[in-house]
C-alpha cells in the first residue's frame, strides 16, 4: 500500500506538470483528488486495516493529499501569473510610441493669391466686401452703362439663368465683379475704398488661358480729388508688391463702358520674358486687369454727384497672377484637382 501511495503521488505530480492552462486544473483535481480518485479509494480502504497499520498508512495518505493540494494551489498561482503576463505583453499600450502623423492640408494656390491680394490692398486702407454669384441684369450690365442691345454686351459671353429682357429682371451668373461697384455705392457714401474678391462665370470655350469659372478682385475708390494718377500709382505699387520691382508693367488705353478713360494693365510674360509663347498668346505680355475712372453716369445712377466726387475702379483676373509668378502654363490645372499639381504650392 505504501508503494501504491508513492506511485499515485508521482503520477499525479507528473500529470499536474503537464497542465499548461488554468482550464486544465479542475479536471486534474477531479481525477486526482476527487471522490472517485485512487487516493480517495485508499483513504476509504483504511477502515478495514488493523489499527497499527491504519495509523501509519492513514497519516501517509493524508500527507499525500495535503501535499497534492498545495501543489495544485502553487500551480494555479503560477498559471494565473503567467496568464496575466502574456495578456499584458499582448495588450500593452506603449504611450511612448510616436503617434500616426495627420497629413496637414494646405490652401489652394488661388486662395493663397486672394489672401495676398487682399492683404496688399487692406494695407493701403481698402475694405473687403463680397457679393452674390447670381446677379440681376441691372447690376451686371445696365447700371454699368450696358443697356439691352448695347454692343458692349458682346464683350461678355453670358450664362443666363432666366432671360426677361423687357422687365429688366433677367438673372445671370455674374460675368465680372463690377456689379459690386453699384451695390457698394448704393449703400455707402464717399469716401469709399473697397475691394471685392469673388467667382465670375463666362460661357467660354476653355483653353490654356480661359476657364468658364474663374476669380476676379474688383477695386473701387471714390472720394474728392481722385485722379488717374492715383489709379496708376496704386496699381503700379500693387504689381510691384506682387511681382517684384524688376517686373515690367504695361499701362495703356482700353475700353469699358463704365469707366472713362479706361485702361488695361499687363505684366511681362514670366514664361518667355517678352519673347512670345503659348501662355501670352505670342504677345510677350499678360493682361491682368482692366481699370479706369468711374464714369459720371454710373455715379449719377447711385446718387453720387460727379461734380463733387470722382474715383477709380479696377478688376483683375486672379488665376493669372500665380500663372505669371510660377510659370504655370495652363489655367485648367487649378480646377482639375490633381494633388501632384496642388501640393507644389
Ligand atoms: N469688369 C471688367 C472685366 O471683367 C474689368 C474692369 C473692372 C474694368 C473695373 C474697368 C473697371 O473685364
Amino acid at each position: 500500500m505504501l508503494k501504491q501511495l508513492e506511485e499515485l503521488q508521482l503520477e499525479a505530480l507528473n500529470e499536474l506538470g503537464q497542465v499548461s492552462e488554468l482550464k486544465g486544473l479542475e479536471s486534474w483535481r477531479v481525477r486526482c483528488l476527487g471522490k472517485r480518485s485512487k487516493l480517495t479509494q485508499v483513504l476509504r480502504s483504511l477502515a478495514s486495516l488493523p489499527l497499527e497499520e491504519r495509523k501509519k498508512i492513514g497519516a501517509l495518505a493524508n500527507g499525500t493529499k495535503v501535499s497534492l493540494e498545495s501543489s495544485l494551489a502553487e500551480k494555479k498561482k503560477f498559471l494565473e501569473e503567467d496568464h496575466l503576463a502574456s495578456f499584458l505583453s499582448r495588450e500593452r499600450l506603449d504611450i511612448t510610441l510616436p503617434g500616426q502623423p495627420i497629413p496637414a492640408g494646405r490652401l489652394h494656390p488661388v486662395t493663397q493669391t486672394l489672401e495676398e491680394i487682399c492683404s496688399i490692398f487692406t494695407s493701403m486702407g481698402f475694405q473687403v466686401a463680397e457679393g452674390p454669384d447670381v446677379e440681376w441684369d441691372y447690376y451686371n450690365f445696365e447700371a454699368l452703362n450696358i443697356p439691352p442691345q448695347h454692343p458692349a454686351r458682346d464683350m461678355f459671353a453670358t450664362l443666363w439663368i432666366d432671360y426677361e429682357e423687357t422687365t429688366g429682371q433677367a438673372r445671370l451668373l455674374r460675368t465680372h465683379t463690377s456689379p459690386m461697384q453699384i451695390r457698394v455705392m448704393e449703400k455707402e457714401r464717399p469716401p469709399i475704398r473697397m475691394i471685392v474678391p469673388g467667382r465670375v462665370y463666362r460661357y467660354e470655350a476653355t483653353d490654356a488661358t480661359h476657364e468658364s469659372m474663374f476669380y476676379q478682385v474688383e477695386g473701387l475708390a471714390i472720394d474728392m480729388n481722385i485722379t488717374l494718377a492715383d489709379l496708376k500709382g496704386i496699381l503700379f505699387e500693387f504689381c510691384h508688391c506682387l511681382f517684384g520691382e524688376e517686373r515690367k508693367v504695361r499701362f495703356r488705353c482700353d475700353y469699358f463702358p463704365f469707366v472713362e478713360p479706361g485702361a488695361e494693365i499687363a505684366i511681362e510674360c514670366s514664361s518667355c520674358h517678352g519673347a512670345g509663347c503659348r501662355l501670352c498668346s505670342y504677345s510677350g505680355w499678360l493682361e491682368i486687369l482692366g481699370a479706369g475712372m468711374v464714369h459720371p453716369d454710373v455715379l449719377r445712377r447711385v446718387d453720387i454727384d460727379p461734380e463733387v466726387y470722382s474715383g477709380f475702379a479696377f478688376g483683375m483676373g486672379v488665376e493669372r497672377i500665380p500663372m505669371l509668378r510660377y510659370g504655370i502654363d495652363d489655367i485648367r490645372l487649378f480646377y482639375s484637382n490633381d494633388l501632384r499639381f496642388l501640393k507644389q504650392f
